[in-house]
């Protein structure tokens, strides 16, 4: 019936070690907390005597275009969920028409990805994927990893700045879940040139700015920055040439008591004044969660957890249905605020209490 429903079920299939991986945070998780607590505080305040019978919930981002407004956000390690591991996400994803953005660390890699979500768009068109990456500090790699996505299809490029070092899991500490079991591995850590040792992913406090125009200069692909939460960075963003950013505190995962996404993201949409489009994640379990994010100016919303709860209690038809179910909520909460599809989504229908910097 709910988000939340696949959490409770998919905990009595996993490992609870994985489940904790899944749900745990940094630190003491206020930050995780906060992500839901600040939709939670949020009200909407509707329009009446103006709707349709036709809605509409289809979006652009970044030049992708996608039938939902709600896109996978990239989450490590798909298989620890489910045996197809990301081929069966992929498949939900296009059997939607929802962006699914790959991650760096999938268990599969992004050309089988690929394939997968093109065999499965409803309508024949393909659905938009997505890459995202943590910029490596070997740069040839890098590289040939943009390479990669590019080739198979990918329509954007997702770059996550979050994370000059990994962020403290208690959780997994305390149940040294330190590697994954035996038999997976990120599929594209998978170094050809050296024998088919697996590297690990580097996550590197000298990545800097520099490398963005780096990066910049060796893809067309549109680029969206994961992780800035400061207005100033932001400005910066758009001017090192970005094209959008997902605003995200990686779900509590890397610096913990940082605010909640939702709280910031009048800010940043007025740093960036139009200029890039943003697409929000952290603690979205609602159809009026969506609608909340959209009206406050977000471009899109990403969902983590619940992706891999879906997967975990039901592979393939799990996503399906969580992505279902979210389209119904997002249907309703639309027609009860009057809208006839996101457009019509505008500040004035949240009543927000005093967030400031
Ligand atoms: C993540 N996230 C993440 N982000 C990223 O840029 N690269 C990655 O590989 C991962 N891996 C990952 C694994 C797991 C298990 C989780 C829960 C999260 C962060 C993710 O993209 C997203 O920002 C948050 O999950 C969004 O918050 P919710 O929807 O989980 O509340």
């Amino acid at each position: 019936m709910t988000v939340q429903d696949f959490e409770t079920a998919a905990r009595t299939r996993l490992d609870p070690v994985h489940a904790d991986f899944i749900a745990g945070g940094a630190g003491d998780e206020i930050t995780v907390r906060a992500n839901e607590e600040a939709f939670r505080r949020l009200r909407l305040l509707p329009r009446v005597l103006r709707g349709s019978a036709v809605r509409t919930q289809e979006v652009t981002v970044a030049g992708s275009r996608a039938r939902t407004p709600v896109l996978l956000s990239p989450t490590a390690f798909h298989k620890l969920c489910d045996e197809e591991g990301e081929l069966a996400t992929a498949r939900a994803a296009a059997a939607a028409g929802a962006i699914m953005i790959v991650s760096m660390a999938s268990t599969v890699a992004v050309e089988d990805i690929a394939e997968a979500a093109r065999g499965a768009g409803a309508d024949g068109a393909p659905a938009p994927l997505w890459f995202q990456l943590y910029l490596q500090p070997d740069l040839e790699f890098t590289e040939a990893l943009v390479r990669r996505a590019t080739d198979a299809g990918c329509t954007a490029l997702v770059v996550t700045v979050d994370s000059p070092v990994r962020g403290a899991h208690e959780r997994d500490l305390r149940n040294g879940f330190l590697d994954l079991p035996d038999g997976l591995r990120c599929a594209h850590m998978v170094d050809p040139h050296e024998g088919g040792r697996v590297r690990s992913i580097a996550m590197s406090p000298e990545i800097s700015w520099a490398h963005l125009d780096w990066l910049r200069g060796i893809t067309s692909l549109p680029i969206l920055l994961k992780g800035v939460l400061h207005p100033e960075d932001a400005r910066l963003a758009v001017r090192h040439g970005a094209d959008g950013l997902l605003l995200s505190n990686h779900g509590g995962r890397q610096l913990d008591t940082v605010p909640a996404t939702v709280e910031l993201l009048p800010e940043i949409r007025a740093a960036v004044a139009g200029r890039v489009p943003v697409v929000l994640d952290g603690g979205v379990r609602r159809g009026t969660d969506v609608v909340k994010a959209l009206a406050l100016g977000a471009s899109a919303v990403g969902i983590g957890r619940p992706v891999m709860w879906a997967l975990a209690e039901g592979g393939e038809k799990g996503v399906r249905r969580l992505l279902e179910l979210l389209r119904e909520e997002v249907d309703q909460a639309l027609a009860l605020c009057g809208a006839c599809g996101v457009q019509d989504l505008t500040p004035d229908l949240v009543r927000a209490p005093a967030w400031g910097p």
